[in-house]
């Protein structure tokens, strides 16, 4: 095994406006709603930390500063419940070691590309993460664990840029970043093409880019020169398009399961799932949900 620079630093596009979720998002950012009792973005920054990384990179906009809240020291909060005498063992993956949360503004909703190339001067010269927390990946049980650590696994072999890729219904790919496969080893895929939101009958697969990224440094100096793509955004698919061929390129499948939690549906399926897989409320849940659907 090469030695390469550990991958530290993790962004995550936080700054969109939670359309999809309206009314419910029109106070409170959409990365802040609850799968059972922990914020959506608690779910993919513990999968972050998870995969060894310590440096959340959050892009934010107006109106999300709740998300920074969320991994501050509550004071108030913190001294009422000791002096109550009630676990605070709850608030342990809200603690971030000081100065490891750091936040850029995204002025402006110009593309997931842009958003990310806001970040370029603390990602700095390294190897980064990426994680959309609006995708849910959750390890299957005894598999290696979450997505970003499959990634940073399949990193330390091979190096370069990866993405995490999953196999959709063919007609659902105009919806996401498409991959041209190439040759297969393993978990492994190289990538030989990339396409952002391709009509269905232009698609080069049915493997979509799944919001897992580890991608090198020169991405943001390609993003300095991305011109607007599919949707009249920046996207990053075109940039790390662009990067084929100049540097090694790979997808890995992840062993587990995903929710689009940008989608009501998914979101709903997803505290469904989590709910029934709890050891304190599993049984319950499932009794609850046998109770509705026999109504
Ligand atoms: C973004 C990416 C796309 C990816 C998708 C995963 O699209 O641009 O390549 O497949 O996330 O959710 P968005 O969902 O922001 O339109």
């Amino acid at each position: 095994m090469t030695t390469r620079k550990p991958i530290r630093k993790a962004v995550f596009p936080v700054a969109g406006l939670g359309t999809r979720f309206l009314p419910a998002t029109k106070a409170i950012p959409k990365e802040l709603l609850p799968i059972v009792d922990r914020p959506l973005i608690q779910y993919a920054v513990d999968e972050a930390r998870e995969a060894g990384i310590e440096q959340m990179i959050f892009v934010t906009g107006r109106g999300k500063t709740a998300i920074v809240e969320h991994f501050d020291v509550a004071y108030e909060l913190e001294s009422t419940m000791e002096e109550r005498g009630k676990d605070m063992s709850v608030l342990d993956p809200t603690r971030a070691t000081p100065g490891d949360i750091i936040t850029v503004r995204q002025q402006v909703p110009l593309g997931l590309g842009h958003a990310i190339w806001c970040a370029r001067a603390i990602v700095g010269d390294e190897p980064f993460a990426i994680l959309l927390p609006d995708e849910m990946m959750v390890g299957d049980a005894g598999a290696r664990g979450g997505c970003m650590k499959q990634m940073v696994e399949a990193y330390s072999e091979v190096g370069g840029n990866l993405i995490s890729v999953l196999e959709v219904p063919h007609d659902e790919v105009s919806s996401y970043g498409v991959i041209d496969p190439g040759e297969e080893r393993g978990n492994l895929t190289e990538v030989k093409g990339l396409v952002e939101k391709p009509p269905v009958d232009e698609a080069p697969s049915n493997k979509i880019v799944s919001g897992r990224y580890i991608l090198q440094p020169e991405v943001m100096r390609t993003l300095e020169t991305q011109g607007k793509g599919a949707g009249g955004e920046i996207q990053l698919t075109d940039a790390m398009a662009r990067m084929i061929g100049k540097q090694p390129f790979n997808a890995v499948t992840f062993e587990g399961r995903r929710f689009d939690c940008g989608s009501k549906l998914g979101f709903v399926e997803a505290t469904l799932a989590l709910a029934l897989e709890r050891e304190d409320m599993g049984d319950q849940v499932r009794a609850m949900a046998q109770r509705l659907l026999a109504q």
